[in-house]
């Protein structure tokens, strides 16, 4: 049975959330079409600045009039000795030059976006707001509060799902090792951290007394049933959303999600510092062994960032970051709200009942 209580409390038909995807991946049309077909869509804005945060929103909000999820990441980076750059500037300088590109060059320890991105959320006033790689301060989910946004945190492991409710989240996205993307883990090591999606909701459920979001490698209804007989109130797919026409999903990346064959997907540093799921690709395999000398995040996304912009212009997947959680040879390529009424009615065959 669909949680009808949650469903009413976020103002959406469906328990069924199209992950944010940052990058230009979960485009106003997406989050919109999402929305119109009784999901709640995200609009991704942890790469965005704040006037493009309302310019997305904006062009999202001309298209659909239903409630929308913006999310943002808080923090996340590492703060530790800058290791040596130059035997990665020295290894991205042969991609590069296999690109056409001129020699990278590393930039400067940006400063947390966080804080401005905030406060153009609060601005647009979504009817929802949702976070990952940690937590808010207390003042800012006041604020959160204050303006009736509903926020939804996101989970790896038990210990986390604790802290987030005492924050006064609404909901906890229980983020599985199958998870397609970058890890939200904020306590302990990533390593330990790693808990499958149905034995993370299972966990999860009995700790916190506010509803419990699944994601992680969940392609069709029968995956998302499987997470709601645990207790889960909704389910959060990225990966199953990239295939969609409405996706900014670049043609290259499109084509090696849709023709993995095999789970070949990994956890890597390689392209952000930080520790992601995606399909393995040549970028991947020339830093293998050498993880060493890969930078924090987000050093190593912002100086990786030429080099997938190039890749994406030339339609060349050796180079591009392809997130993917491990349900990726499942992806169909359906339009948003056709995806939506299969889940849903694969879901009802599995024996869960909507209103
Ligand atoms: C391409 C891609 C980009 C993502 N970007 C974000 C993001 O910006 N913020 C976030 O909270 N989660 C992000 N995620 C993670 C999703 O919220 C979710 O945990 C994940 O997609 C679930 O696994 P699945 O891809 O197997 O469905 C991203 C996932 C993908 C596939």
């Amino acid at each position: 049975m669909a949680d009808a209580d949650f469903l009413k409390k976020l103002g959406i038909k469906f328990p069924i959330i199209q992950a944010p995807m940052g990058g230009g991946l979960s485009t106003p049309e997406l989050v919109a079409a999402v929305c119109d077909a009784g999901g709640l869509g995200s609009l991704a804005a942890a790469y965005l600045k704040p006037d493009q945060i309302l310019d997305e929103f904006r062009r999202t909000r001309a298209l659909t009039d239903k409630p929308l999820n913006i999310n943002l990441f808080v923090g996340g980076y590492e703060i530790e000795a800058l290791r040596d750059a130059r035997p990665m500037l020295s290894l991205l300088g042969e991609i590069h030059e296999r690109l056409g590109l001129p020699a990278p060059v590393l930039p400067t320890f940006p400063p947390d976006p966080f804080p401005g991105q905030f406060e153009a959320v609060l601005e647009a006033r979504p009817a929802i707001f949702s976070f990952t790689f940690g937590i808010p301060s207390s003042d800012a989910m006041k604020r959160l509060k204050q303006r009736g946004i509903l926020a939804i945190g996101t989970a790896t492991t038990i210990e986390e799902a604790r802290l987030l409710e005492k924050s006064g989240v609404a909901a906890v996205v229980a983020q599985g090792a199958e998870a397609g993307a970058h890890r939200g883990t904020f306590l302990g090591s990533f390593e330990s951290s790693m808990v499958p999606t149905l034995e993370l909701v299972r966990a999860i459920r009995p700790v916190v007394s506010v509803p419990v979001i699944a994601a992680g490698g969940l392609m069709d209804g029968r995956d998302i049933a499987r997470t709601f007989a645990l207790g889960a109130s909704a389910a959060q797919l990225g990966t199953a959303f990239l295939p969609c026409p409405e996706s900014g999903t670049p043609e290259a990346y499109r084509r090696a999600l849709l023709s993995a064959r095999t789970d070949t997907t990994v956890i890597t540093r390689a392209f952000s510092g930080r520790p992601a799921r995606g399909l393995r690709n040549t970028f991947i395999n020339k830093l293998q062994g050498k993880e060493d000398c890969i930078l924090p995040y987000p050093l190593q996304n912002a100086l990786t960032r030429p080099m997938r912009t190039a890749a994406a212009k030339r339609n060349d997947a050796g180079f591009l970051s392809l997130w993917a959680g491990q349900g990726v040879t499942r992806a169909r390529s359906l339009p948003a709200a056709e995806l939506i009424q299969r889940l849903i009615a694969e879901m009802k065959e599995a024996g869960i009942s909507m209103q």
